[in-house]
This record gives C-alpha cells, structure tokens and sequence, in this order.
C-alpha cells in the first residue's frame, strides 16, 4: 500500500443513529462488508480515507450528531429522495441482485421502475465521487448496489484509478442470462469502467469473464479484459477478518463474564449459530436438521441446546418478513415437540448482539452450525474461528460458501441435507478434544495469515500497479 487517498464507496455506511428516551447514539451497522471495510488498517502515514455511502437518517439528523461519528474515516452520506431509495435498495438491489446473484431466481421481482431507482442513485453517488474527486486518488466501489458505477465515473474522469470489489457470487452465466439483455449488458459494461474488479474466489472471477465474453463478445486475456482505453483487470481476493481482534477479545473480562454466565445457563452442549436475516443463509434447513437429530437421537434430548441469533435485516422486503415467521413458526413447533417443562432445545433472539456478547458466543459454544445455502464468503465462520484461543470447538460450514475453499477442515455439509447435517451434528457432539484441536489449528492459521489487512492490500497494491501501468502508458 502507499500513501494515496482511498475513496470508499458503499452502499451501507458503517453506523445509523438511534434515538432512546430522547438521547440520540451511534449504532454499528451490521454486515460483512462494514465488518471488513471498517477493519482496514491503513497506514498511519496515508491520508484519511473517505467513505461515501448512502445515508438512513435525514440531513438535520447528520448535521445534528455527525459529531458523534468520529474515527478514522471521513463520513460523506449521501441523501436519496425516499422513492430512489426504496426502488434503488429494497427494489432493484434486494429483490433483483441479491436473489439472482445468490441463485435465488424465483425470489426476483423485477421492475423497470427500480431499474430506473437504481440507475438514479448509482448517477447522484457519482456526481458526489466525481465532486471529492482529487488528483491520485483510488477509487474502491464495493458491491452489486454499484455494478454501473465505475463506468458512470469512468465518463465523467477517464484518467480515475477505479477498484471494485464484489462482497457477494458472482453467478454462472446460465443464471445472469435470466436479466433482461439491455440490463445485463448494462450492468456488465458498468463493471468494465474499472481497473481492476475483485471476487472472492476464483469461480466468481470465471464466471465474470465468461459473461462478459457471451453477453458482450469481450474476450479476455489470462484474466483481463480489453475494454476500449481501459485495461480491465480481475482478480480473486478472499476477504479476511480482523483476526487479532477476534482472538484477543476471547480473554476479554467483559466476554469472559458473558462466557461464564453462558456456560452457567447451559451447562450442557451448545450449539450456535448467527446470521442476518436472509433466506440465503439457510436457517430453515438448520432447522430441520436439528428436528432430524432429535427425532432420531432421543438420548440428546435435554442435553443440548441451540442459540439460534437473527440480526434483523432488509425488513421491509416481503420476502424477509415471511421468512421471519417462518422461522418463529418453527422454532415454536420445534420447542413444542421436544422441550418439557424444564428444558427447551432453541433459544431463539431476533436481535443484533454486541461485540462481546458475539465473541461470548462464539467461545462458549462447542458447535457453530454455519449452513448457509449460499454465501459470498460467510465471515461468522472465519471469526468463530479466530476467537477460539482454547483451540476448541467444532465448525460445521456448508460447502456452498465461499468461506468453505479456505476451512477444509471444518465438517463440511449440504445444507439441504437435513441428514448430512444431523450427522455431522452428531459427529461434532462426540468429536475429542484433539481432533477438535488439530482442526482448529490449521485453520486459525490460515485464517489469521490472510487476515483482513492482507485482503486489503493485496487489492490496494494491485489497483496500484494498474495505475501505474495506465500513467506509463499514457
Ligand atoms: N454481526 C453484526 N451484528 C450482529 C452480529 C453479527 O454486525 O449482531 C457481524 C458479524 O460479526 C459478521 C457480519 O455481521 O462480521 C456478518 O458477515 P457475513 O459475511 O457472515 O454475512 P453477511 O451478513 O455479510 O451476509
Ligand atoms: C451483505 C452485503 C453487504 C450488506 C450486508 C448487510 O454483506 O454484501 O453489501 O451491507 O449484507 O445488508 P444491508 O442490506 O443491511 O446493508
């Protein structure tokens, strides 16, 4: 990395504000990508980065607390009209991208309105770049809210160093092709304004290319793509944690007295697992794979219990709300068939945790059961990991996340398999000590030497080099 200003772009700003009994604070947003971007360790010679994002609070309400935001970033929020913003976030971005980008393809709710929603807060986030815009900048525009966006900055600053980084899959071309053509090619030439465009893993990466190659007729050359003036380059960068600060905060005395009060109220196995509330990550299927268990296996019966956390997310999106009470539905049936009056087998919360009350659970559990049904990378499972200074603990991890091509020694599951998974639960119940060590360790090296910091400059470094390749031959 070297000492050039970032300007970050997403979609999510890392805090909103909440107001409790008349007194306004700072809450943490959640999310991968806010837990990442948030984590970079810059050094302390570069410039202050400044994160644009788009706010969910009023511009009163920034102009009021904006003091209370004060860390290493330079906030800029910008303001959508309510219509944009719903069209834009709930519409196109949730209902379109999320869906089909995650090979949900009968969850999308395509519109041409939210079309026109998107494309209008991907033009009004590029008026704002292109107004902060200084001479040596870099540019890293992250996720599916921007794929037009380097493109649209690309128009207005041909010379702009532009990254951008895909925090979800990118799908095969069997399942893009479901877009409308106009779209697709709109979105994919959007893309093509960048320097250079990361995914997670190589199979996102390949895909990428070959779309462009079907959908535009742009062929590629070991990975990059020839696009006019512009050398458009890919790559496959697997986000890390910040791994210290997950290992460290297990001997926390805040967490250590959350672990204990944890381990007071379930002294027997426990089982755990926290998402956003999506259909993506697969909490049904975990569910019946815990019934499967216990219909099977009656000698667990008041001897395990699952803490099922769900991190409010995207609520005003139907598909989220039903998926809300289906869950609460089977959790409620579940706890009927099997709890008695003294013993429940689901603890279930529909709430965010903090900090320590996440890494309490991360190392009091003996069982993460992280199941998603697909996911970009899944952080929780590589953060699960890192806090685990005792070396204890099982992972179950479906092999249909983009965390699994790193932790291969995790039990590696289907999560459509309510069997496989009931299996590996069972397995993990009875797994010893040292089993349990020698697969913690492996991947806690691994996960602690690509750590958040090296995901970063890896992709900083090799934007740098784009640039340089660019200004040498101009
Ligand atoms: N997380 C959070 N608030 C919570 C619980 C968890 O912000 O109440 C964090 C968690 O620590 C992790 C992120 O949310 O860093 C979830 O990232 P992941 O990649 O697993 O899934 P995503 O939500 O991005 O789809
Ligand atoms: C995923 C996406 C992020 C998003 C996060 C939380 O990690 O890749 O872009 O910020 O989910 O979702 P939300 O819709 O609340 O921002």
């Amino acid at each position: 990395m070297n000492d050039n200003r970032l300007l970050i772009i997403s979609y999510r700003l890392p805090f909103s504000f909440k107001t409790e009994n008349r007194v306004t604070s700072v809450k943490q947003s959640a999310g991968g990508l806010v837990t990442a971007v948030k984590s970079l360790d810059l050094p302390a010679s570069a410039p202050k980065p400044v994160w644009v994002g788009c706010a969910d609070f009023s511009p009163r309400v920034w102009e009021k607390y904006k003091h209370l935001v004060n860390d290493d970033f330079e906030y800029v929020p910008v303001f959508l009209d309510k219509t944009t913003n719903k069209g834009f976030y709930n519409g196109f971005s949730n209902s379109v991208l999320w869906p089909l980008f995650h090979y949900f393809p009968s969850y999308v709710d395509y519109h041409d309105e939210d079309l026109n929603a998107y494309q209008a807060a991907n033009q009004a986030v590029c008026d704002k770049v292109v107004e902060l815009l200084q001479p040596d900048d870099l540019i890293w525009v992250h996720d599916y809210h921007f794929l037009p966006l380097p493109m649209l900055i690309r128009q207005n600053k041909p010379s702009a160093t532009i990254g951008f980084f895909l925090h979800i899959p990118f799908p095969s071309y069997e399942i893009l092709r479901l877009l409308p053509e106009k779209c697709r090619n709109y979105l994919l030439n959007g893309l093509l304004g960048a320097n250079l465009v990361g995914f997670h893993t190589t199979d996102y990466r390949v895909h990428f290319l070959r779309s462009a190659q079907l959908s535009l007729g742009l062929a590629h050359r070991l990975g990059t793509i020839e696009n006019g003036q512009t050398k458009v380059q890919t790559g496959a960068f697997p986000i890390g944690i910040n791994y210290n600060l997950f290992h460290d905060a297990a001997a926390d005395q805040a967490v250590v007295q959350e672990r204990l009060d944890l381990k007071r109220s379930y002294p027997d196995k426990l089982i755990f697992s926290v998402d956003r509330l999506d259909y993506t990550k697969g909490v049904m299927q975990r569910l019946d794979a815990l019934e499967a268990l216990l219909r099977q296996h009656s000698e667990w019966l008041g001897k395990l219990v699952f803490i099922l956390v769900v991190v409010p997310s995207r609520d005003q999106i139907q598909t989220y709300g039903e998926r809300k009470q289906m869950i609460e539905q089977a959790v409620g049936r579940i706890n009927g068939l099997f709890g008695t009056l003294t013993w429940l087998p689901i603890v279930y919360r529909y709430s965010d945790v903090t900090f320590s009350q996440l890494v309490a659970l991360y190392t009091a559990c003996d069982i993460a059961l992280i199941t998603p049904v697909r996911d970009g990378m899944n952080l929780v499972a590589k953060e699960f990991v890192a806090s685990r200074q005792d070396q204890q603990g099982v992972l179950i991890l479906s092999e249909l996340t983009g965390a699994a091509n790193e932790l291969g020694e995790a039990l590696l599951v289907n999560p459509l398999d309510e069997y496989e998974v009931a299996d590996q639960l069972l397995y993990a119940l009875a797994m010893s000590p040292d089993e349990q060590r020698q697969r913690m360790i492996t991947m806690q090296e691994r996960v602690a030497s690509y750590d958040v910091k090296q995901w970063a400059t890896d992709f900083i470094d090799a934007l740098l080099t784009t640039q340089q390749d660019e200004q040498a031959s101009r």
